[in-house]
């Protein structure tokens, strides 16, 4: 689930928001997951994977991660990047473009705070997708992490929230014979216009 907080009353929102109930309607599940996109401009590559949305406040995509791996060193020598969304139990892909920076430190702490221990734990152990000489190694460092925390334990600085802001909506809607729908959204001079690609 995505939590869905004072969306802005714009066309694109109100298309998220109407594919999203719908693809809830019909079960979809990991309805949360997200590709992420980002440059690394040491290797001149672009590099994807999923993580999990959490909410979308206002304008604000947001989701959480370890702010020492790979994707948040992307993040912090460029800023742009891509998202991507497949729903198959509605057959309606959504891509994105956005700008991504860290959440408040206060609004990382909320979300720690109200999160299970177990997650927590791991959040605190892991140094993300830094090699690792065994999975047990893994388990170990988690499994002594979690008898080590307090109740009201911190969150520690290197784990918190991202927030990007879509700047580019495209709504791909699949049909019958690839009569496929295409929407776009795109920002200019502050307002939303709207155009059809062909398919
Ligand atoms: C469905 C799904 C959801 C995921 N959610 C998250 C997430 O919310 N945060 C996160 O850091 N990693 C998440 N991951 C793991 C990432 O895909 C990735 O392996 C990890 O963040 C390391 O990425 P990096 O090396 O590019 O920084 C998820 C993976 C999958 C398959």
């Amino acid at each position: 689930m995505i939590e869905l907080i004072n969306l802005p009353s714009e066309a694109p929102y109100k298309k998220l928001e109407a594919l999203y109930y719908q693809a809830l309607k019909k079960n979809q599940r990991g309805i949360e997951a997200i590709s992420i996109s980002s440059y690394d401009s040491s290797s001149c590559e672009v590099e994807s994977r999923f993580v999990n949305l959490k909410y979308i406040q206002g304008n604000e995509w947001i989701f959480f991660s370890n702010y020492s791996s790979p994707k948040a060193n992307q993040f912090e020598s460029h800023d742009q990047i891509s998202a991507l969304i497949y729903w198959p139990a509605i057959n309606a892909q959504i891509r994105l473009k956005a700008k991504i920076q860290k959440t408040s430190p206060e609004f990382s702490d909320l979300h720690f705070k109200n999160r299970s221990k177990e997650k927590n734990a791991l959040a605190i152990s892991s140094t993300q997708s830094s090699p690792v000489d065994s999975f047990e190694t893994v388990q170990k460092a988690f499994q002594s992490t979690l008898e080590s925390m307090r109740p009201d334990q911190d969150r520690p600085e290197y784990w918190g929230g991202y927030s990007f802001t879509p700047y580019y909506f495209e709504f791909w809607e699949g049909h019958e014979n690839r009569l496929n729908k295409r929407q776009v959204f795109s920002t200019q001079e502050g307002s939303w216009v709207e155009q059809l690609l062909q398919p």
